[in-house]
Parts: C-alpha cells; structure tokens; sequence
C-alpha cells in the first residue's frame, strides 16, 4: 500500500514506518515539520521519501499526498507538560493542521486515519473507556487532541470522508523522546541522576508496547469501519511508582534515587481503556509489560548514539525549566 504518513519522523510514527516496511512492504512517504521531537535518525536506513514541512502546509501537504490510497497522521505535539508551560503550537497543529490534511484527503479522496489519545476521556477512577465514553479533556494537550478528533469525524459525517481514528493508551519502547515519563527514568537512573516522581507517584497509566500500537493502527487502517473510533489498550496497568521502581531494578540503581516533586497541574490520575471493538478486527497486544519494559531499557543501554545528541541539546534547556528549581542532576 503507498501510504502517507505525518509525523512519521517521531517515536511511534517511526516504529510504525519500520512494522509496515518490514511487514507489509509499503511505499511511504513521510511528512514531518522535524520539531524537538521529530529526528530524521529515527527513519535511519528505512527505504522512505521524506517532506520536510508541516501539516498546516497546505502546498506540501498536496504535493505529498499524490498517489496515496491512504493518510496516516501521528504529526501532533505530544507533551502534557509543554502543552501547559506552552499551549500554542498545540492548538495550531491540532487543529489547523487536522483541517489541512483533511481537506487534502477530501481533495484527493484517500482514505485518513487520526492517531488520537486515551487522553481525550480524561480520568477515570475505576473501570475503562469505551468508544461511546463521552470526550473529557483535562489538558491542552488533551483538549487539543480531542477536538481534532471531533473534526475528523465531522469529515466522515459531512463529506463522506473515509476517517478512522485509533486512541491509544500510553506506549513505551525504543525512540522515545526523554521527556516522557519511562526513557527519562531509564536515562536518568543509568546516569545516577534523581528521578523526579510527580505527587505521590500512585497515577496509573495503561502500558502499550510500541509495536503493538502500530499493529492496531495497521489493522484499523485494513478492516476498521470508516466513520468509526477504536481504542488499542496496553495488557497492564501499573501506578508510575511502580514503574519507576521495576526501572531502578533493571538498571541495577537505588530506590533513594527516587524524589517526589510538585504534581502537574490538573494531573489525570487514572487512564484506562477497554479494547474489545479493536480486538474484533483480529488484534491483539503481543508483549505484556514485563517484557517490553525489559527491551526497552536494554534498547536504550545499547543506543548511546541515538540518545546523547538529546541529552546536550534543546532537552537540556527543558530538563531545567521542568525539573532544575526541584532536582539536581
Ligand atoms: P512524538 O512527539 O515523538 O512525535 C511527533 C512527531 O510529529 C514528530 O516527528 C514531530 O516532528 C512531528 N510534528 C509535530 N508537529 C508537526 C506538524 N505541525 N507538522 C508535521 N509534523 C509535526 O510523538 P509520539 O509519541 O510519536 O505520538 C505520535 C501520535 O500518537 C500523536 O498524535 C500522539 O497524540 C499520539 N499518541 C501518543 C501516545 C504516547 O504515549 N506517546 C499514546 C497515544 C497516542
Ligand atoms: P508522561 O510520560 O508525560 O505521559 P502522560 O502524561 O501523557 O500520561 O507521564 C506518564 C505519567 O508519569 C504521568 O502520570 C506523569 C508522570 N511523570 C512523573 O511522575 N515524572 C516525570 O518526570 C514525568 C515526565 C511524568
């Protein structure tokens, strides 16, 4: 299939490339603004043509669509934190840039798929989201999101559009950037740095391997019925102490590396989605959080390379605005 795939040079837009090229031997091209997030390193010797521009550009975005039987879009800003110091470029890409590439999918009549968020539901005590779950925002970043996915479906509703959208919940695996949450305690505990735990550390997130979200997204974009939104859950849920804690152990670090910080703002304590509808298209998670967070921290040990131009880069400035008043190292 000759897909055309936004944001394609970040952490899951790059492994979902790598499952397609090594799986289903599509033609890609990938479309990507290169923003702190988006390395060209992570397509590294995959056999892709690649735009450089954004998804709110609408002269690039045509010329990269020609010829595509389908649009994936993973372009998106994708930190809770940024989206509260800096909400801006959350609401331009989110929402200018969804409309752009919809009219181009509308122009061309490709089919589009929208890479949204469990985030979009917001919190939840106990239980898990179903699609028909109404849309509860907490953050920019999660606001963001869900507008954009209201617009998606919009297209389906008014043009006719053939949209899908696939919310996942968190993913952890290889090329991610070490601002959220499992590469930065994994880079910090290697380097002996505190690890800044927000709040009580009791918040749980629903793991989700990488590799089995680009499955999903494969699979919604084969048999996934347009009009249509499927939620792709990770295997486990586990509280980010807990997380930490198993990450200090496969490090080989210590627990007194541990410091509690001021909570995020308007923190969302529990995610959790149920994923029947997309297991009756046939998909399944194939790696349980144990194992993948065992892959994922050798990855990291192994990819040196990959991670120290971040660690003396823009990430450096971050690092301080985020966490330096707070911790050192
Ligand atoms: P990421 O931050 O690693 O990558 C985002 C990519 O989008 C980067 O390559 C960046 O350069 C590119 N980008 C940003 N703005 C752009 C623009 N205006 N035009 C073109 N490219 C632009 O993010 P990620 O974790 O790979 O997330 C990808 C998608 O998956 C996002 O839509 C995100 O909301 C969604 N998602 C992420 C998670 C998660 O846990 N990381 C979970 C569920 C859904
Ligand atoms: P994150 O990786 O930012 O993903 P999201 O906020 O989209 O779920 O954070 C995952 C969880 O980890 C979230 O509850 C916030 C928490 N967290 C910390 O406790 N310390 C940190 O330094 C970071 C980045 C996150």
């Amino acid at each position: 299939m000759r897909l055309l795939v936004c944001g394609g040079a970040g952490f899951i837009g790059s492994n979902f490339v790598r499952v397609r090229l090594r799986e289903h031997g599509d033609e890609v091209v990938v479309l990507d603004k290169l923003t702190y997030a988006g390395r060209r390193e992570n397509l590294a010797g995959l056999d892709v043509a690649f735009v450089h521009a954004g998804i709110e550009d609408a002269a690039a975005v045509g010329g990269a669509i020609e010829g595509a039987e389908a649009v994936v879009n993973f372009a998106a800003e994708t930190h809770v934190d940024r989206s509260i110091a800096e909400p801006d470029a959350f609401v331009t890409t989110h929402a200018f840039g969804t409309w752009v590439l919809l009219e181009a999918a509308r122009a061309h009549g490709v089919r589009y798929l929208q890479v949204s968020t469990d985030e979009v539901y917001g919190s939840i005590e106990s239980g898990s989201f179903t699609e028909r779950s109404p849309l509860a925002p907490s953050s920019p970043y999660s606001a963001t999101k869900a507008g954009a996915d209201l617009l998606v479906s919009s297209y389906f509703h008014t043009y006719g559009l053939k949209t899908l959208i696939c919310r996942g919940s968190n993913n952890y695996g290889p090329y991610q950037y070490p601002e959220k949450l499992i590469p930065l305690m994994v880079l910090n505990a290697l380097h002996g740095d505190r690890l800044p735990v927000y709040g009580d550390g009791m918040q749980v997130r629903n793991w989700l391997y990488v590799e089995d979200f680009a499955r999903a997204i494969g699979q919604v974009l084969a048999h996934g019925a347009p009009g249509e939104a499927y939620n792709v859950g990770g295997p486990d849920e586990c509280p980010n102490i807990e997380v930490v804690q198993r990450i200090l152990a496969l490090c080989g670090a210590d627990e007194a590396l541990i410091e509690h910080v001021t909570d995020r703002p308007g923190h969302d304590r529990r995610y959790s989605l149920g994923s029947e509808k997309v297991r009756g298209l046939g998909w399944q998670a194939r790696t349980r959080f144990a194992d993948g967070l065992a892959e994922t921290v050798r990855w990291y040990r192994e990819n040196a390379a990959w991670w120290e131009p971040i660690r003396s880069g823009e990430y450096r400035e971050y690092y301080q605005r985020q966490y330096g008043s707070q911790i050192k190292g």
